[in-house]
């Protein structure tokens, strides 16, 4: 009787050890058939993007916005801001494409058509064009050669962050429409650059889409596109993190009624010490704009 009884209980044993390994093998195939998505490997479909050209360029990423479409997605002030500027003064366009709303602020304008593009300008800044790719059109080097005094420059071929503070320079205006703002995966260090190149009193201007608004009007079953968590785990707001940010003056305008929930945001520079709260990526998916998940650090 022990015997069998014996036998039995380790006949048990035995079947429960072999459902266990074959779960196991389930998983481990389960886990092959689908990997999660590498973050390099993203990085490198970026880069595609980036890279892309001709018929190639996804219809999505869109890279010749004007000077209207700027006034339109920009918050409210940026045109007066932009016609307040002198002629000695800086414009910096990062993630320019092939900087048409920089084209569209020096091509000569009608009153009627001013007001509608905010050309309307007195001086035209000395305005700089920052894109990862080489977007310049033919009428880019016509404007940049008719110019003197190097007032139209294109940067190319790096990241905002790659730059040193002496090969921009200071400007009293930064913009980013759908640029690095929204598709860097160092969120924290493009914030930090961006101020770091803006003079005391100057200010960014830019706009970040699918994200968590500030006056929490987002609708139900949105797929965000930016999220961060503090470092505890739970859901931070774009723009309560950057109202963290020693000597910024954060203001954010909630778009909730856009595609996407996008937050408009202005950020002024009020004083020399700038330090923005570090953050770490978690996630990163390509695309136009791609979809990134940050931990801000303790
Ligand atoms: C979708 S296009 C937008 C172009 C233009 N602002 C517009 O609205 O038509 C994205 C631009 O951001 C640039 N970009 C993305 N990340 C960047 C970074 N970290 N530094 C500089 N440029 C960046 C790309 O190279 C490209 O010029």
């Amino acid at each position: 009787m022990r015997s069998v009884k014996g036998f039995n209980s380790g006949a048990a044993c035995l079947a429960v050890a072999i459902i266990m390994v074959m779960q196991l093998l389930e998983e481990a195939a389960w886990t092959q058939e689908l990997p999660p998505p590498r973050i390099d490997e993203e990085i490198i479909k970026q880069e595609k993007i980036y890279r892309s050209s001709g018929s190639d360029v996804p219809r999505g990423y869109v890279t010749d916005r004007g000077l209207s479409d700027y006034a339109e997605l920009l918050p409210a002030g940026f045109c007066d801001a932009l016609g307040n500027l002198g002629s000695s003064d800086r414009w910096l366009d990062i993630g320019a494409g092939s900087g048409q709303a920089i084209l569209d602020y020096y091509a000569p304008q009608d009153n009627s058509a001013s007001r509608k593009t905010c050309s309307s300008t007195g001086g035209k800044v000395r305005a700089v064009a920052l894109s990862i790719e080489d977007r310049r059109t033919d009428q880019w080097r016509d404007l940049a050669a008719s110019l003197r005094d190097e007032r139209l420059k294109y940067f190319s071929g790096k990241r905002l962050r790659e730059y040193s503070p002496e090969e921009l320079g200071k400007f009293q205006m930064i913009t980013d429409v759908f640029g690095g703002f929204s598709y860097t995966e160092h969120l924290y260090q493009f914030v930090d650059k961006v101020l770091s190149l803006l003079e005391v009193g100057g200010e960014f201007y830019t706009l970040v889409p699918g994200v968590h608004l500030e006056d929490g009007k987002d609708k139900l079953g949105i797929l965000y596109l930016t999220e961060l968590e503090d470092a505890a785990g739970r859901p931070e707001k774009v723009c309560s993190w950057l109202k963290k940010t020693a000597c910024a003056e954060v203001t954010c305008e909630s778009k909730h009624d856009w595609k996407r929930p996008t937050e408009l945001i202005k950020i002024r520079r009020v004083c020399s010490d700038t330090s923005v709260p570090r953050m770490k990526l978690l996630e990163f998916e390509a695309g136009y704009p791609p979809a990134r998940r940050f931990q801000l650090e303790q």
